[in-house]
């Protein structure tokens, strides 16, 4: 499914072209392309070039650690998700290798590497749904992930399906417009609350 942003001004068309399904193709996503989009994820900024994050992935052959991806996820993400061909979880170290002083920006930096990986996937025709729904200390015993470093958010990967394979509340928000706040209500100038002059001009 297509499902482009009704933006207010123009932006790449990549930008406009990356949702978040929640129906999959049963297509597994090709080698190169996981590659690929975990690259993109490597080319990311990172406060300190710390590149604090890691992935722990999952494809539909490997039904093993599959099934354990989806174990950790909440029931309702679990139920969509499982049509995914590929499921991960995106992980931060939360604070700096060289030092250990804590990192702040970790997590801040985690979500700009899955948001480059997502771009990528775009780009491929592939699409990545993004999930805070998953118990991010079962991620810990299920997949070892050590003391120091934190589970950020799940992942579904995958080529969008159709809407008609979701029950009948999920189909109809995989049909609903995409919607945003104003950047009036977000883009400030000078004081908390003012919206930049460039904005409304
Ligand atoms: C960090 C994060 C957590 C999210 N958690 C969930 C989730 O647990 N379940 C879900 O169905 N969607 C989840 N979403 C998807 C958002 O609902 C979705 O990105 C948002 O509605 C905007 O839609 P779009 O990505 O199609 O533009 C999450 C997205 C992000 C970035």
């Amino acid at each position: 499914m297509h499902k482009p942003a009704p933006s207010d001004f123009p932006v790449h068309q990549l930008i406009l072209e990356r949702w978040s399904p929640r129906a999959f193709v049963d297509k597994p996503v090709p080698q190169n392309l996981l590659r690929s989009i975990f690259e993109a994820a490597r080319w990311a900024p990172s406060s300190n070039n710390e590149q604090p994050w890691a992935y722990l992935v999952a494809t539909k052959d490997d039904k093993e650690n599959f099934e354990k991806m989806l174990s950790v996820l909440v029931e309702f993400n679990a139920n969509w998700a499982k049509s995914a061909p590929v499921l991960a979880i995106a992980v931060a170290k939360l604070a700096f290798a060289k030092n250990n002083v804590p990192n702040r920006n970790a997590q801040y930096d985690t979500g700009a590497a899955s948001l480059l990986l997502s771009m990528e996937a775009t780009a491929n025709d592939l699409f990545v749904h993004q999930m805070a729904g998953f118990d991010p200390e079962k991620a810990r015993q299920v997949f070892g992930i050590p003391a120091g470093w934190e589970a950020i958010a799940a992942l579904a990967i995958g080529y969008p399906g159709d809407p008609d394979s979701l029950p009948q509340p999920l189909k109809d928000r995989e049909m609903a417009p995409r919607t945003r706040k104003p950047i009036a209500e977000f883009v400030m100038a000078g004081h908390w609350g003012h919206t930049a002059p460039f904005i409304t001009k």
